[in-house]
Order: C-alpha cells, then sequence, then structure tokens
C-alpha cells in the first residue's frame, strides 16, 4: 500500500502498515485495559518489547479509566515513552462510546504536549479485541487527532497512523479523504 501523508501546519501525518514496537519515535501509544497490566494483541506486543521494566512501572499507576491515557518510559522500544490509552469496548454502538475513543487521541497528544514530545505513533485503538468497527475508529481517530493538531498543535512535527493491516490502513486513508485532507 502507497503510505499516506498529509500536512497540518507544521505537523506531518502519516497512515502506515508497520508493527509499532518498531517505530522510532517520541512515543507510540498502547491499546491497552484499565489494569495496565499486559494483554494480548498490541499491548503484548509492546511488553515483549519493552521487556520487564515497563510492567513494573505500570503496577505504580493504579490503571487507568477508559477513555484516558497514562505515560511510561520506553525501556527497550526505540520509542522513548509509551503512552497507554484505554480505548472503549464496542457493544453495538453508543455515542458515548465514540467520545470515550476520541478522548484516547486527545489525551495521548495532551500527554505528550506536557512532556514536548514531537513524534507519536497510534494503533487503531479498540479495533482488535474491543471489536469496534474499523471503519467508523478510524474516522474518529483521523478526525480527531487532525482537529486537535489543526487548533493546538502543541509543538508536534510528526503524527503516523501505524496500521497492522492494509485494510486498517485504507480506512485511516478514506478517513483523511473525507476530511478533504488528501
Ligand atoms: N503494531 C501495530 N498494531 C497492532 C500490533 C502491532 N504490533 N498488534 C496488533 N495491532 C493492531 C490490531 O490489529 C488492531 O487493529 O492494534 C489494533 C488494536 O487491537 P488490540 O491490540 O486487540 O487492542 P484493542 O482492540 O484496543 O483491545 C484492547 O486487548 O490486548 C488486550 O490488554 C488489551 O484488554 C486490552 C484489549
Amino acid at each position: 500500500m502507497a503510505p499516506l501523508t498529509a500536512e497540518i501546519g507544521e505537523t506531518q501525518l502519516d497512515v502506515i502498515v508497520a508493527d509499532i514496537t518498531t517505530l522510532d519515535v517520541d512515543a507510540i501509544v498502547n491499546a491497552a485495559n484499565t489494569s495496565l497490566l499486559g494483554g494480548g494483541g498490541v499491548d503484548g506486543a509492546i511488553h515483549r518489547a519493552a521487556g520487564p521494566e515497563l510492567l513494573a512501572e505500570c503496577e505504580t499507576l493504579g490503571g487507568c479509566p477508559t477513555g484516558a491515557a497514562k505515560i511510561t518510559r520506553g525501556y527497550r522500544l526505540k520509542a522513548r515513552h509509551v503512552i497507554h490509552a484505554v480505548g472503549p469496548v464496542w457493544h453495538g454502538g453508543g455515542s458515548n462510546k465514540e467520545t470515550l475513543l476520541a478522548g484516547c487521541y486527545r489525551t495521548a497528544l495532551d500527554l505528550a504536549a506536557a512532556q514536548r514530545l514531537t513524534s507519536i505513533a497510534f494503533p487503531a485503538i479498540s479495533t482488535g479485541v474491543y471489536r469496534f468497527p474499523a471503519d467508523l475508529a478510524a474516522r474518529i481517530a483521523v478526525g480527531t487527532v487532525t482537529a486537535e493538531v489543526a487548533a493546538h498543535p502543541r509543538g508536534m512535527k510528526r503524527v503516523i497512523f501505524c496500521c497492522f493491516s492494509e485494510a486498517s490502513a485504507e480506512h485511516h486513508k478514506a478517513a483523511f479523504g473525507d476530511l478533504g485532507l488528501v
């Protein structure tokens, strides 16, 4: 798939297909659960790649509510930090689920800005085990991040939507197209 690149002000936004644990960015975002104590999917991959010190730090955080996020160091990852976001579980709809998912992206950007980070990579939060429809989730992800970056650039230079399949990437690219950004 041809990666997609868009610019909003000083911020470059990319849609790629890759393993997020391989990315050399200031922060990668984890699709975690409220315990923050690891799991499967991208959560499992990030903990495996970061090593046991990541879990040890997570154990000090006291969990995290759905729709929010907490930041740790990245340890053995190339990424300097991991932002653990807790997405909503899809039970068939409900606007609060969309609000909670948007909150994951917004909070992650706020946490990155607070640490003056300038590059961040997101997985497609909630679209695996949490069964959020991939097309709707991509629209929420791209819509939230582009609106936030346009309104408050936060000094962010690079935002990567790190998809794990071509289909997921196509949903994100379509969302950019729907917003007239490409
Ligand atoms: N790099 C990038 N994306 C990945 C990777 C990876 N290495 N591994 C999986 N993904 C993608 C999945 O394909 C999916 O599109 O991340 C997206 C999110 O899927 P999940 O990891 O299943 O996360 P989520 O749906 O948010 O469910 C969270 O699953 O692993 C548990 O502890 C986690 O309880 C939490 C729940």
